[in-house]
């Protein structure tokens, strides 16, 4: 087996995938809940079945309203068990270089849609600048879906509480809450469409897909798309060890140099 680089920690592996399950649901029965047919994309087909599904429009919401708090509980825990990794994973997606980042999110796009001839006929390096843990197209997933999911857990909470205290129809704060509920999940929905084709589907990040499960990349690939991370971790003195990375993490019994061979 080629040398391998430790990438992810079994609680970054299970809140990721938990964190995807739970869009799954979420996304299905929010959908589920919307009896506008103007305003949900599916038409009204679609909330009529999943009502029968849970047996009434009352019972699909308690089953968003449910898993909603797993979801929120579950990040609340993750935080506890693991603030060193969340705080790594916090400072590498809200780290922006501007001149190396966004160089190197326009080549990317450049070279994605028209080729690396398109970056030559246009007189630019066909070479992308070095990226980090994370590449800038991660990144800006990254901290889409943070966010998003801040204002999707605090106005899912809103509308929860309005159910006990309030009286949803009236208040300016419900109809933001819902407003906002919508937008955010939009936004971070159309993310995923792009970072599932990547992380899934595209043949390059394979070994990061594979990573998600086992916890490590080969380090060629390390080198070729994260040569900044892969620099930290294998060259030199390294300033930021990321969490996960047992060569350089004490704190989980990390040996003293880049593990090999898996
Ligand atoms: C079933 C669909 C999904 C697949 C196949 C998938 C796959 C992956 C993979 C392979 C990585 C690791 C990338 C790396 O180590 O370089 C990753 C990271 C990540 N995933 Fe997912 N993911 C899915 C769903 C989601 C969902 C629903 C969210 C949040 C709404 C999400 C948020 C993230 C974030 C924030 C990262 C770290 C930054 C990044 O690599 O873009 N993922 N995902």
């Amino acid at each position: 087996m080629a040398p391998q680089l430790q990438r992810h920690n079994g609680f970054d592996i299970f809140i990721h995938w938990f964190n995807a399950a739970c869009w799954l649901f979420l996304a299905a029965t929010g959908l589920g809940l919307i009896d506008n047919p103007a305003l949900n994309p599916l038409g009204n087909g679609y909330p009529r079945v999943l009502r029968a599904l849970f047996g009434s429009g009352g019972n699909l919401l308690l089953a968003h309203e449910i898993v909603g708090g797993l979801w929120i509980a579950a990040f609340l825990l993750y935080l506890v068990f693991n603030l060193r990794g969340a705080l790594f994973f916090l400072r590498e997606v809200f780290s922006v270089s501007p001149a190396r980042d966004m160089t190197w999110m326009l080549k990317k796009q450049i070279q994605m849609t028209m080729g690396e001839k398109m970056l030559l006929r246009l007189g630019l390096d066909p070479h992308l600048p070095p990226q980090g843990f994370y590449n800038m197209g991660q990144k800006a997933f990254a901290q889409a879906a943070i966010v998003g999911s801040l204002v999707i857990a605090l106005s899912g909470m809103v509308m929860v509480l309005s159910q006990l205290t309030l009286d949803s129809d009236r208040t300016i704060l419900v109809a933001w809450a819902i407003m906002l509920h919508y937008l955010a999940a939009g936004v971070v929905f159309a993310g995923l469409l792009v970072h599932v084709y990547m992380a899934a589907i595209a043949r390059e990040e394979r070994p990061a897909f594979i990573s998600m499960f086992t916890g490590t990349v080969p380090e060629d690939y390390a080198r070729h798309h994260h040569l900044l991370w892969y620099e930290q971790v294998c060259g030199g003195a390294a300033p930021t060890p990321p969490p996960g990375a047992l060569p350089l993490d004490p704190s989980r019994g990390a040996a003293p140099a880049p593990r090999k061979g898996g």
